[in-house]
């Protein structure tokens, strides 16, 4: 079953020259739980896709579903308010409060949603990601690798259903890339998280399910590994 889909997207922007398009006739599903890399060269549209199927950005035209609901039938609060929930982002740069320890961190989605955290789950998750040491740290005290798993705790605290992650392990040594990338997929896995994440990394492509590329803003390859598409 897809969770997500998305529907002929174009999404062109207007700033100063001629227009750019970013996404040109983009049509994707996304199947529930599967880990899915978006590659393609710096410019080819992909955090432009990322932000578009995430909600962060409306596109042009075209349409994005999840589950049985249309994005574009929602308002702006109405859709934070789903992102919030059922979606959770991790970005390349680390974006703690810097005032707050790193549980702390993890645990604001929840405050802001005024809901009370589940215990269990979040013990889970802050085992998984091997951050229990760590957790009354402020971020400044923090490694590159441990913010990382940090923002992606605080990105799956509200227990969403996808991950969104925009070259999560860009500013990470290659070692360190390849521990924080274990522990999405391990998180994906035993969590029950669909993952959709952009990188540069091949390795990291390569440790997906799915390798979607993009050119110029259009779908130029999409393939399953091994017999894994269910
Ligand atoms: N806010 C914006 N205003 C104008 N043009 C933009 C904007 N954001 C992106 N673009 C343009 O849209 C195209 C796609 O950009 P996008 O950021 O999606 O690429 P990308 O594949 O993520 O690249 P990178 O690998 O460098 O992060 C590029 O030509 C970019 O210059
Ligand atoms: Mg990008």
């Amino acid at each position: 079953m897809d969770i997500l889909t998305c529907e002929h997207l174009k999404k062109t922007y207007h700033g100063g020259g001629e227009p750019v398009c970013a996404l040109d006739d983009v049509t994707l599903g996304f199947e529930q739980y599967s880990f899915t890399a978006i590659v393609g060269k710096s410019g080819s549209g992909k955090s432009t896709l990322l932000h578009v199927l995430s909600g962060l950005d409306r596109p042009t035209s075209g349409k994005v579903t999840y589950l049985e609901n249309e994005l574009e039938k929602y308002n702006d609060n109405q859709l934070s308010v789903l992102r919030r929930r059922r979606f959770g982002f991790v970005f390349q740069s680390y974006n703690l409060v810097r005032e707050l320890t790193a549980q702390e961190n993890i645990l604001l989605p929840v405050m802001l949603d005024g809901r009370r955290p589940d215990e269990a789950y979040l013990n889970r998750l802050i085992d998984i990601l091997d951050i229990r040491p760590r957790l009354s740290h402020l971020p400044g005290a923090l490694s590159g690798g441990q913010q990382q798993r940090v923002c992606i705790a605080r990105a799956l605290a509200n227990k969403p259903s996808i991950l969104f992650a925009d070259e999560p392990t860009g500013n990470l040594d290659a070692r360190t890339g390849d521990e924080v990338l274990t522990m999405i997929r391990t998180v994906g896995k035993e969590l029950g998280i669909t993952l959709i994440l952009v990188t540069h990394d091949l390795g990291v492509a390569e440790a997906s399910e799915r390798i979607i590329r993009l050119e110029d803003g259009r779908v130029a390859d999409d393939s399953w590994s091994g017999g894994m598409h269910p």
